[in-house]
């Protein structure tokens, strides 16, 4: 049986620790316009500032602006220093969170079993988890890519069902080309995508083709078309360029 592709085009901004909560509140109010574009389109606009602009950037933001935190821990409460809990960002209406981002994989340890126990939690909580995972340049470079990958996305979603990774996204990161200028060519990107998409088939059916993939590293305004071409690839996870409203406007303007 043929399939059309139903899957809503997603653009999310992952500003990192950049952008003190005024310029945050900027750059919500800028945005609004591009949001009601991006509507008209049938695509999806979201951003992930730092915790402390996130309820500034809800405020004055376009209500269907997508506003995730860039993590999460899995516990509810307790004596976790320096921590913030799922409760918290639903206090503000956020109910999106990046997960496993390789910054943190690298200089925080997190792990496979850490994500999967914040995703399992985001889950339990009707929230959406962007389930991020990538090779480093080592590992790409000794042709192991689709063993790293699938061996992420196997345990950081293991034991959950079809009916709850529904709503799941997945970002494809190649480590070596986050902020580095060194995006993947389109041909990886789609790879990768498609294995991710048929391990995720492989684990829990058809509901495969109705999550979101997303590439990330080095998405531009002149590289985003590409890879939104690809049909495996759903939407873009965009650092650098997406900290500054003309860039994100033209990253947007490039996949309407
Ligand atoms: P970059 O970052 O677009 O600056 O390469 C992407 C990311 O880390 O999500």
């Amino acid at each position: 049986m043929w399939f059309v592709n139903m899957r809503k085009k997603l653009l999310l901004g992952n500003w990192k620790m950049n952008k003190l909560a005024s310029e945050a509140k900027q750059f919500a109010v800028a945005s609004s316009s591009l949001v009601e574009k991006a509507k008209l389109h049938n695509i999806d606009l979201g951003v992930a500032p730092t915790y402390l602009s996130l309820s500034i950037v809800k405020e004055n933001a376009n209500k269907d602006m997508i506003v995730a935190a860039q993590n999460v821990h899995f516990n509810s409460s307790g004596a976790f220093t320096g921590e913030i809990s799922i409760p918290m960002l639903k206090e503000f209406g956020i109910n999106w969170a990046l997960i496993g981002h390789s910054e943190r994989r690298t200089y925080d340890n997190e792990t496979n079993e850490k994500c999967h126990a914040k995703i399992t939690a985001l889950i339990a909580n009707d929230m959406v988890p962007v389930y991020c995972v990538g090779e480093t340049l080592s590992q790409f470079e000794a042709n192991r890519t689709k063993e790293i990958v699938e061996r992420q996305v196997r345990e950081g979603l293991k034991d959950l069902t079809s009916a709850l990774v529904k709503n799941l996204v997945v970002a494809y990161e190649p480590v070596w080309s986050i902020g580095t200028g060194k995006n993947a060519s389109t041909e990886i990107a789609e790879e990768v995508c498609k294995f991710i998409r048929d391990t995720l088939k492989d684990m829990f059916g058809d509901v495969a083709d109705e999550i979101r993939i997303l590439y990330g590293g080095s998405v531009k305004p002149e590289n985003i078309r590409a890879y939104l071409s690809c049909p495996n690839v759903d939407g873009a996870l965009v650092g650098g360029a997406s900290l500054k409203i003309d860039s994100y406007e033209a990253l947007l303007d490039n996949i309407m």
